[in-house]
């Protein structure tokens, strides 16, 4: 039992987050539950797992480490159903069958896949982090990024994306990673230019994404029937080639704390996260509060310090500025979870 559920529950849990927007795992995880049902392969890689806590999306796990396999050319008769891989999904028994005897064949890989963790790094919450961006750069100074939960990065390359709206549009002409019709409502006044001096992330568990290795991962955490946002993670891990960010191996709150000892004169400095907070515990989160509030109280006109966040509140997310030298928080835009649509709050 995790957290007060069981394995069957869990499973149940992420067929209905799945439901609306991934009907091929809506269709896979009837057959998880089945499994479960009878003890079959996927109730013994899951069994021993059975006490990890909620947070650490075992069931997403599995499906990540069969998926990872299934892009890797080790399982032909699932690929034929995995968009991802080429194939269309069919007939739900046949998914089904597939599947279930995919990790019958494959028990081993898929056991050992599923003691990764779940790394979800979502370039769509970029749409979203831009308007915060472009509304701190109005103060118009340059930027020093420093982002918490950095995952591969991805996101701190921000700028070298392009997102083009019927009013405004910002970033590299010619990016891979292209966002139109993202935004719903008016439009604040942005900048319309923004210099990023310096970008650093943390992670306790970063990816490099101009790796196979690390590129393979991110992919695998991708519904394999979203397409549209598996391009844009691989147009993205395109731009990560050409434009370096460090992700430091750390813990959130100490890092951030190291960075925050030296003002930067000359520098708007911008901490941000997205859908992050919630891996932090209690203790973590007081620590990270004290450690911006501390940083923000010795904020100057000459050196500004932002902090940005994209964070859920019930079934969406908020996008929130708080601003110092006088420490004035916004609520800008409300998207989904993995960005667009974006509606800005004006
Ligand atoms: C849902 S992912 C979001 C990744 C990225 N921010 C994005 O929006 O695509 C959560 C990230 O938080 C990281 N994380 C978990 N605990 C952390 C901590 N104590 N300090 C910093 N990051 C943490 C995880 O490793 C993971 O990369």
């Amino acid at each position: 039992v995790s957290d007060g559920w069981s394995l069957a529950g869990l499973v149940e849990l992420q067929r209905h987050g799945c439901a609306l927007t991934s009907p091929l795992y809506g269709t896979v995880l009837a057959a998880v539950a089945e499994d479960l049902d009878r003890g079959g392969p996927c109730h013994q890689i899951l069994a021993p797992h059975a006490g990890e806590p909620l947070g650490s999306a075992l069931v997403l796990r599995l499906l990540g480490a069969v998926h990872r396999l299934v892009l890797a050319g080790r399982a032909p008769e699932l690929a034929a159903h995995y968009p991802s891989a080429g194939g269309t999904p069919g007939s739900p028994e046949a998914v089904r069958e597939a599947f279930t005897t995919t990790v019958a064949r494959l028990a081993g890989e898929v056991a050992a896949g599923t003691d990764e963790a779940v790394q979800t790094n979502e370039v769509g919450r970029s749409a979203a982090l831009v308007g915060g961006y472009l509304t701190v750069a109005r103060l118009g100074l340059p930027l020093r990024v420093l982002e918490i939960g950095s995952s591969a990065g991805l996101n701190l390359r921000w700028d070298r994306f392009r997102y083009q709206a019927d009013d405004w549009s910002f970033g590299d002409p010619d990016s891979p990673v292209r966002f139109t019709d993202a935004w719903r409502g008016t439009t604040p006044p942005l900048a319309t230019g923004c210099e990023v001096a310096d970008r650093l992330g943390c992670d306790p568990n970063p990816i490099d994404p101009t790796t196979p290795a690390g590129a393979a991962l991110l992919r695998s955490f991708v519904w394999p029937d979203q397409l549209d946002r598996l391009a844009r993670l691989d147009a993205a891990i395109e731009v990560a080639r050409r434009v370096p960010a460090e992700v430091h191996r750390a813990d959130g709150p100490g890092w951030l704390a190291e960075q925050l000892v030296e003002p930067e004169p000359g520098l708007t400095t911008v901490i941000v996260h997205s859908i992050v907070m919630q891996y932090l515990d209690h203790a973590a989160r007081s620590r990270f509060s004290a450690t911006v509030e501390q940083a923000g109280a010795r904020a100057t006109a000459a050196a500004p310090l932002a902090w940005l966040r994209l964070e859920p509140r019930d079934d969406r997310a908020e996008l929130r500025l708080t601003l110092w030298p006088g420490g004035h928080e916004l609520l800008l835009a409300t998207s989904g979870f993995h960005g667009p649509p974006v509606k800005w709050q004006g």
